[in-house]
């Protein structure tokens, strides 16, 4: 910052006095203040005066004083605190306010100042040969989104490189400032990221149903009195618990020996879970009655569970309901088939620690190959099931354990230029 002072005698003008048009707009200002505090307009007129002259000159301050019934030091205190107030003339066509604050110092704020110094003067608040252009460097003017910036007049200039700037000071020069746009100076939506967004690229809907599992037809030979009970029963559980029961999708499960219908009903159960976990879940409430937990009124009448033509009532089912599991390993009930064979150390795989690797294996996972076969849908099961949604595709595991799988430690160590955890 630099000490403010006004501008040497040589140049102060002997009077000042507002056009009609500002001295009509200064009595309406002065009197939207209480009888007492006209002073509160000290800024704006001391805002005007420099709009109308280019500059703030002692006379300019001392007949604001006068207007607003104030001690000239307590308005020139408010002209030299702000460095808003510009103290000597500067140039008439553009004076160009340069952020240096550490934002745009670090992208490039000192170029654009080697710019202003080689194109208009070398000194800040000098004028150029012409009296056309000026120059100071600025604290932060609250564009640091996209820094560096300039400001000239009322606008800002953002995103800016040598070059532009050096376009933008011509255009000034040459009377052409209207022709540049103000804001961004690049391909961005004002202040979102560089080049289009890259997040949230996908409606919610959109997202709900990529990550909802595929939820099969029902069909009247359904036993609903396994199925909407199952659905219930996991809807109206605490999340981790109803992911726990988590459906078989590649063939029957090893320790399973349960009957289609059964299964039938634990896929109703995931879907229920699913679908909960995206809209309104009524059976969460406190105040949530039976009917209400029960598959089909959670799920909007989307769950296989809910009654066909034939199938028994949902009380009648909710008595035959199975009792919820309490395993202590999240995810028993297998969703692939474990491979025969040792367990590959699935730990190798960044982001998979002992506790992951147990609740993967607990869900038929022992393999690196399985792990980097996964569909898109049982990437989305499985991310239910463990509650991380997002994080397989985040931590590359797909990636790693093909690496694993193809070669080994040393696979992984080419592929990825590190050695697996
Ligand atoms: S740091 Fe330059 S605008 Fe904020």
């Amino acid at each position: 910052m630099s000490v403010r002072r006004l501008a040497d005698d040589s140049i102060q003008p002997q009077a000042f006095a507002f056009s009609n048009d500002n001295a009509a707009w200064a009595q309406k200002k002065i009197a939207q203040y209480p009888t007492g505090r006209q002073q509160s307009a000290v800024i704006p007129l001391l805002w005007r005066a420099q709009e109308q002259e280019g500059w703030l000159s002692r006379s300019a301050i001392e007949s604001i004083a006068k207007l607003l019934g104030m001690a000239y030091i307590r308005v020139l205190e408010v002209a030299t605190f702000y460095t808003q107030f510009l103290l000597k003339p500067v140039g008439s066509k553009a004076h160009v306010l340069i952020c240096g604050t550490t934002p745009c110092m670090l992208r490039g704020a000192e170029d654009l100042r080697d710019v202003c110094q080689h194109h208009i003067h070398n000194d800040p608040f000098m004028l150029n040969e012409a009296g056309t252009l000026s120059w100071e460097e600025v604290e932060c003017l609250g564009a640091c989104v996209n820094a560096p910036m300039v400001m000239i007049g009322n606008d800002t200039y953002e995103d800016l490189t040598p070059q532009r700037m050096r376009e933008i000071l011509v255009a000034f020069e040459t009377g052409n400032g209207d022709s540049i746009k103000p804001g961004t100076q690049i391909e961005r939506g004002n202040s979102a990221a560089e080049g289009g967004a890259t997040t949230l690229l996908v409606p919610p809907s959109k997202t709900r149903e990529k990550f909802s599992p595929p939820v099969p037809p029902a069909t009247p030979e359904q036993p609903a009195a396994v199925a909407a009970p199952q659905a219930a029963t996991s809807a109206a559980k605490p999340r981790d618990v109803t992911e726990e029961s988590a459906p078989a999708i590649k063939g029957p499960a090893p320790q399973a020996k349960v009957s289609e219908a059964k299964a039938e009903g634990e896929r109703a159960a995931a879907a229920a879970a699913a679908n909960a976990d995206g809209e309104p879940n009524r059976a969460m409430r406190e105040d949530a009655t039976g009917a209400e937990s029960s598959a089909g009124k959670i799920d909007g009448g989307r769950a296989p569970g809910k009654p066909t033509a034939g199938a028994p009532s949902e009380n009648a089912s909710a008595t035959k309901a199975e009792p919820v599991t309490t395993d202590p390993v999240p995810g028993s009930t297998a969703l692939l088939v474990a491979p025969a064979g040792a367990a590959d150390n699935l730990k190798l795989i960044s982001g998979v620690g002992p506790k992951l690797e147990a609740r993967l294996n607990a869900l038929g996972i022992t393999k690196w190959s399985q792990v980097a076969e996964l569909t898109e849908t049982e990437i989305a099961k499985v991310e239910g099931t463990l509650n991380f949604r997002g994080r397989i595709g985040r931590d590359k595991w797909l990636e790693q354990a093909k690496a694993l799988a193809t070669g080994g430690a040393a696979e992984y160590l080419r592929v990825f230029g590190k050695d697996p955890k």
